[in-house]
């Protein structure tokens, strides 16, 4: 029985008294702070000496306990040099944005009274504001008024989740039996330009890599109706059963969006599921001004929306719609005589891939409560401008770009006759000034720049451009 006056130290750290845990909190709180103002002024690229790095750590031998506050800041110091700075305004990477101030509260709410989101029963309050946050984003985007889902830990497992779904609809012995309950192997389509997971989400599924169709792109970054429909037909011929069309509404390269309208036509003529991954693109929902980009999501059995993309949340979370919330009861109900219930479409752990589950929901409800859709609107036809003044910058210097996405990423070619792609990306990493990265958009390699951060200003665009040119002077 622990004693509050008496405990040994190494069980007090564990769990500290009230007085000490405020003056870790105001140090954290402090101490976060200065970091993030020294991380925006300094190297978006890590700065540390890897070897010495692991000889640090190496100290760590989990002996002798450390006292608390030496341990806050050496983790603060060591994650300031060590990483690249996601939250760097000039960080033009992948969707890994500055997280919102109200996702990071919900993070230390969520941290401090840990509600187990497994069933109702333990958290109602918890699991009622994730499934009002889930409607309310499914009826932005069109989906009707009963559609549901779930969050997820992110945009893999929701078209992990997708897939399932598809599998256990076109067939309900898929449940029980597996890839064995078909007729044929079963199989599915994707654009060979849609994110990659998705070869791995086949595997997991017991479907086999072989049964993720990479359907031909028309040259521009986004799936080809032909192209698909033709598979489609090869594919029964040869006596495979195809169940599910995965249109991309923003590729992960490019910000492409597949024909959204197309792809959902196809899918109703061959009864497949029809699902839609808007991991990044999504965000468009949130401007009145652009969300006609994404229209034909409203025609989509499922969606995948990324919260912790371009809804700028802290990591893991993403969210998973459906219009067809029955099917997430079959394809995920399991009975445990030691969960506190057992309700099909209440308990999360009765309608979703995960058991144990942190409350992420929170985030978005508290960033969309407190800026509104307008809020997030804004934020969203913000980076669009930004990337344009880039656009405008790059191409008036001989840059091209070879994307005509209406996201916020560009697809860059340096001017003819100046460095590859990989070497000018290489020197802008290597001045510290900027990240940005490679990828291989239609079958050759670019310079990838996106727009994720809500702070990046017109100042950080035009030091991104000067880093770009200097690296194709020296590279
Ligand atoms: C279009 C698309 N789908 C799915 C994913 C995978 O999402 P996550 O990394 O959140 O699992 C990504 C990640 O960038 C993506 O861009």
């Amino acid at each position: 029985m622990r004693d509050d006056h008496e405990s040994p130290i190494a069980v007090s750290a564990l769990f500290p008294m009230r007085e000490e845990r405020e003056y870790w909190d105001d140090l954290l709180t402090r101490e976060l702070t200065s970091a993030n103002e020294r991380i925006a002024k300094g190297s978006v690229v890590p700065t540390f000496d890897i070897r010495g790095f692991r000889g640090e750590l190496a100290h760590f031998d989990f002996h002798a306990p450390r006292p608390m506050d030496q341990l806050l800041s050496w983790t603060i110091a060591q994650l300031e040099r060590g990483v690249v700075h996601v939250t760097h305004p000039r960080y033009f990477g992948l969707f890994n944005p500055a997280p919102t101030f109200p996702a990071q509260c919900a993070d230390r709410i969520a941290a401090v009274l840990n509600p187990q989101l497994a069933t109702w029963t333990t958290s109602p309050a918890a699991v009622e504001i994730e499934s009002h946050v889930i409607r309310s984003v499914a009826r932005r985007a069109g989906l009707p008024a009963d559609a549901g889902g779930h969050f997820t830990n992110g945009g893999a497992e929701a078209n992990y989740t997708a897939l399932i779904c598809a599998l256990t609809h076109a067939n309900s012995g898929f449940a029980m039996g597996g890839a064995r309950a078909f007729a044929g192997p079963p199989v599915f389509y994707i654009s060979k330009e849609s994110h990659l997971a998705w070869l791995k989400i086949a595997h997991q599924a017991g479907i086999g890599r072989v049964a993720a169709r990479l359907v031909a792109t028309d040259g521009c970054g986004r799936m080809d109706p032909k192209a698909l429909s033709d598979a489609i037909s090869a594919d029964r011929a040869r006596g495979c059963i195809p169940v599910m069309v995965a249109a991309t509404a923003g590729t992960t390269n490019a910000g492409m969006i597949d024909p959204l309208g197309d792809c959902a036509e196809i899918a109703r003529i061959g009864g497949l599921w029809y699902h839609i991954d808007a991991a990044w693109g999504g965000a468009l929902i949130a401007s009145d001004r652009l969300s006609g980009v994404l229209a034909g999501i409203e025609r989509a059995d499922s969606v995948t929306i990324d919260a912790h993309k371009w809804f700028a949340t802290t990591m893991g979370c993403g969210m998973f719609i459906t219009r067809h919330a029955p099917v997430l009861s079959s394809a995920f109900q399991v009975s445990a005589s030691y969960m506190p219930s057992n309700v099909p479409s209440l308990d999360p752990y009765v309608t979703s891939v995960q058991w144990s589950r942190r409350f992420v929901g929170l985030r978005l409800f508290l960033s969309l409560a407190a800026a509104g859709w307008g809020g997030y609107g804004e934020h969203v036809e913000r980076s669009i401008e930004l990337i344009g003044l880039l656009k405008g910058k790059l191409t008036a210097r001989g840059w091209s770009i070879a994307n005509a996405s209406r996201l916020a990423v560009l697809c860059i070619d340096p001017p003819t006759g100046t460095g590859e792609a990989r070497s000018i990306v290489s020197c802008v990493l290597a001045s510290g000034r900027a990240w940005v990265s490679t990828a291989i958009f239609e079958g050759r390699e670019i310079i990838r720049a996106c727009v994720t951060n809500g702070e990046t200003t017109a100042g950080d665009i035009e030091e991104l451009v000067n880093a770009l040119e200097a690296a194709r002077r020296t590279g």
